[in-house]
């Protein structure tokens, strides 16, 4: 779930849109952690109040400039740590310098139909007064994203508002918020918190039973990352255990009359800069393959998809390094290798099983490509958001790795669902 954070000044009949929304579920994919309020006396710190939102003031006029307004303001910011940041009747105009600091998204809504009557000097009832003086008939609302050019950024959602004989700036504000603004605004944050949520699957997860996933972060960090979920109880009672930088997987209470040749291997080994992720003992023939001149896809032709009848679960290999990754399927329908030249914030997952299948049927193999998906820049929120994904029924171990852009050093992240 993604964290909003609301900037007002005023009456926040736009935050109420927005909180309204949240409880009717307009607004799912994403939580209002935050409001920021740039005048102390802002109704819209009484809805927060009642909502039970933590809310803030940065108040400008006690500011000695807008530098310091705007540094008290990302001092709030970062303590929340918003996704998105939406700008609902917040009266000041952010520099340059401030948006390139935040890395959140922002969203603004304007009363009037961008480009028309916008820009600096156009707020509030300003606005509205200038549309009446102008005689247009049709004015609206727009919500946009926010970049250096005051009201500039790309339109989100627009929506026409018709002018009345006898409207007055007030009567037309009041109209154009109820018509258009607070319908708008809330969708567009919905969607676009849809847009940028780092979800790795589409739908909710049943069953991928073992994945991959190798990628760049956003700012050229190298990542990868290997999950395990199982049904039965030995597949369940596996846990991820580090030697060295390669991965080895225990069993809790090891049985000896258990055939644990498909549940227990080494998912992650480390041929000179190669790293390999599998889902089964492929990954010390490909080693021993690189290890003596090999290569990724002469070590796999070797091998096909495992002799688990009637699943005959697929075999999924990776290989990365500084140049870029592979990825590998070998099931029944075939062997197939899938080649990636490195690009920020993306990655490939690859999966055993289509992931929407009931568990308890036949389990039938992942079809398609490797899904592209994004990878953020925090380790530990990727990490979490994919182990939150896999659901509490069947996930079992989950591994995530990120190497410093030089591919030198790592930092990394276990789940077990059971201990040793
Ligand atoms: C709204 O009409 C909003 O679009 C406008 O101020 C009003 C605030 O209402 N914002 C701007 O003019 C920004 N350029 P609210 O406080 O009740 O949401």
């Amino acid at each position: 779930m993604l964290k909003i954070s609301v900037l007002v000044s005023g009456g926040g009949t736009n935050l109420q849109a927005l909180i309204n929304a949240q409880a009717s579920g307009v607004l799912s994919s994403g939580r209002i952690v935050q409001v920021i309020s740039s005048k102390d006396n802002a109704y819209a710190l009484e809805r927060a109040r009642l909502a039970n939102i933590p809310a803030d003031v940065v108040s400008f006029k006690d500011c000695s400039d807008s530098d310091a307004f705007e540094a008290k303001i990302l001092e709030k910011l970062n303590k929340a740590k918003p996704d998105v940041i939406v700008l609902a009747g917040f009266m000041h105009i952010l520099s340059k310098s401030f948006l390139d600091k935040c890395s959140a998204n922002i969203i603004n809504v304007h009363p009037s139909l961008i480009p028309a009557f916008c820009g600096k000097g156009f707020y509030g009832l300003k606005v509205h007064d200038a549309v009446l003086k102008s005689g247009v008939k049709v004015t609206g609302a727009t919500v946009h994203l926010v970049n250096e050019i005051p009201d500039g950024g790309e339109i989100l959602a627009q929506k026409a508002v018709e002018i009345l004989p006898n409207d007055t700036p007030e009567t037309l504000q009041l109209r154009v918020m109820s018509e258009a603004e607070w319908v708008i605004l809330p969708k567009a944050v919905e969607e676009l918190c849809r847009k940028i949520d780092p979800k790795i699957f589409p739908k909710p997860v049943k069953y991928p039973g073992r994945g991959i996933i190798t990628g760049m972060t956003e700012s050229g960090r190298i990542m990868l990352a290997y999950f395990i979920m199982g049904r039965s109880k030995s597949s369940k009672a596996r846990v991820f255990e580090t030697s060295g930088d390669e991965l080895i997987i225990k069993l809790v209470n090891p049985d000896k009359d258990l055939d644990s040749s498909l549940i227990l291997y080494s998912p992650i080994r480390i041929s000179g800069k190669n790293v390999i992720v599998t889902n089964g003992d492929q990954t010390d023939t490909i080693y021993e393959a690189l290890e003596s001149g090999g290569s990724f896809e002469s070590a796999l032709r070797t091998r096909e998809y495992e002799p688990d009848s009637p699943h005959y679960t697929p075999r999924i290999s990776a290989i990365i390094n500084e140049s870029g990754y592979k990825q590998s399927i070998l099931k029944r329908a075939g062997k197939f290798f899938f080649e990636y030249e490195f690009t920020k914030g993306r990655g490939h997952l690859i999966h055993t099983y289509n992931h929407d299948v009931t568990p308890d049927k036949v389990l039938p193999s992942f079809t398609g490509e490797p899904r592209e998906i994004k990878i953020c820049d925090d380790m530990n929120s990727f990490a979490d958001s994919l182990w939150d994904e896999l659901g509490e029924d069947y996930r079992v171990a989950l591994y995530v790795r990120f190497y410093s852009p030089d591919f030198a050093s790592y930092s990394d992240k276990i789940f077990n669902t059971k201990s040793l």
